[in-house]
């Protein structure tokens, strides 16, 4: 065992995997470890990994087996996330030189894997599975995201659909209080961050364990934290979608001007299928209330193509949907099987070309909705949240409160830092972007 403490981690899957990252720093130097940029650098390399299609396993796979080599360097390997909980103690087989495995519900014991990591041990585990009541809470987060603060308040997923991994990688769902979540949110508006982002696999399946707030009183209260200028929320459920939360959208500024909502299919019988628990007009009806609102909301969805059994027919459904909401983004997806779930014995008869031009025909149609809905922003004037710096061309990349990108000019000697608020003027518009000059 390499004896300086020294660590990389890299991140592969969704915004909670990454917020998890951050917790999983921040302990890890709690420890005594370092954080370096470099496998080559470090002492422990961990992979926080991510199952939710097959491509995204075989991403950490891959990424094991290109660095091997290490190992008799001295250095030892973790997995962590969503593979490590499926996989457990197959990763041992697989790759014999990972000494550590973990899902996210075992993560606060870190501590004691890591001892006995440095004691020489291998074949640690951590495989809490889906009865945990508990959440990954600690004072110890290194946020790596400079102005935007993440704040998991539910964790694991009870809907089971029947395509999806995530209720056994992730374990049973179970809510953090509103008062931890508000003390969290007050502690990062101290530190100065702006932008709050509330995460959970379905986040507004939130309960309040002791039932003092609602999903969308949690939202107003987050979004009245002195300080606060914008809060977004992601993912959320069609379920569990209800008015009030458009509502709270429309009575407290800071909360912006967008839901995600994925819709998965536009076929009544495919939802079924998936175990959606809802019809496609159950789901209109919800994006009803969302175009009803004062304020315009962005809206965005996901959308898997060549579910097992999805006919041509069912698939011209999902285009008709596609047509009718006008989604401003839609993250399409082709299916894939996974592990342990009910859809893995549906006859999947549907071949990847079809899936790939069924997606291909999703994601043109998209681009042509995207183009016009885009195109009307043309003269506003919109408040933008600035990211990053484009020297080369001479832009600022920011975001807009209905989160579409904005890359701009603006006239000062010095441009603005990543975190401030600028007002911008939209000159032109493209499907996936806005360009404007600040004002
Ligand atoms: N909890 C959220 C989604 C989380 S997973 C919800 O229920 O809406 C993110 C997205 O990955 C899903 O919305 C789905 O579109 C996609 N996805 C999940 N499992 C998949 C699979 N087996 N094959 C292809 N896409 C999948
Ligand atoms: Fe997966 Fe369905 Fe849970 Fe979303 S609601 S995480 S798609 S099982
Ligand atoms: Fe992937 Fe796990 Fe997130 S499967 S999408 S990292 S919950």
């Amino acid at each position: 065992m390499a004896t300086d403490k020294t660590f990389y981690l890299e991140t592969f899957g969704c915004q909670m995997n990454a917020h998890d990252s951050e917790k999983v720093i921040g302990t890890l130097q709690h420890e005594g470890y370092r954080q370096v940029e470099l496998e080559e650098d470090a002492g422990l390399i961990l992979y926080n990994t991510c199952s939710i299609r097959d491509k995204a396993e075989q991403k950490v796979f891959n990424r094991l087996n290109d660095h091997k080599k290490l190992y008799k360097a001295g250095k030892r390997f973790a997995v962590l996330g969503c593979v490590a909980q499926q996989e457990g103690e197959k990763i041992f087989e697989r790759a014999p030189y990972v000494s550590l495995v973990s899902g996210s519900a075992s993560y606060r014991k870190l501590p004691e894997m890591l001892v006995r990591l440095e004691a020489g041990e291998t074949r640690i585990t951590g495989l809490d599975d889906r009865q945990t009541e508990e959440t990954f809470e600690t004072e110890f987060t290194s946020r790596q995201n400079p102005y935007r603060g993440y704040i998991t308040i539910i964790e694991g997923c009870d809907k089971f659909c029947a395509y999806c991994v995530v209720p056994y990688t992730r374990g049973k769902e179970r809510s953090r209080t509103s008062t931890s979540v508000l003390a969290e949110a007050q502690r990062i508006a101290d530190q100065g961050y702006t932008e709050i982002q509330l995460l959970g696999q379905n986040v507004n399946s939130y309960r309040d364990p002791e039932g003092k707030r609602s999903f969308a009183e949690l939202l107003a209260a987050v979004g009245e934290v002195g300080g606060i200028r914008r809060v977004r929320f992601t993912t959320s459920h069609p379920r569990d979608f209800t008015r009030d939360i458009v509502e709270v959208i429309d009575q407290v500024p800071t909360l912006c001007d967008h839901v995600h909502l994925p819709v998965q299919s536009g076929s009544a019988r495919v939802l079924k299928l998936m175990a959606r628990e809802y019809t496609p007009e159950w789901y209109l009806e919800r994006i009803s209330w969302i175009k009803a609102a004062r304020r315009p909301i962005s809206l965005s969805t996901d959308i898997i193509v060549g579910f097992p059994g999805e006919t041509p027919d069912d698939f011209i459904q999902t285009m008709d949907l596609l047509a009718q909401v006008e989604f401003d983004c839609v993250y399409g997806f082709k299916y894939s099987g996974r592990p342990n779930t009910p859809a893995l014995t549906m006859i999947d008869s549907i071949s990847e070309a079809e899936k790939s031009a069924r997606l291909q025909v999703l994601l043109d149609r998209q681009r042509e909705i995207q183009r016009i809905n885009y195109s009307k922003h043309l003269g506003q004037v919109m408040e933008v949240m600035v990211e990053a710096h484009n020297p080369a061309r001479g832009q600022i990349i920011g975001r807009s409160s209905q989160n579409k990108p904005v890359n701009f000019t603006c006239g000062q000697a010095i441009a603005p830092a990543p975190g401030s608020y600028m007002q911008v003027k939209i000159t032109g518009t493209h499907p996936n972007s806005l360009t404007g000059e600040s004002v």
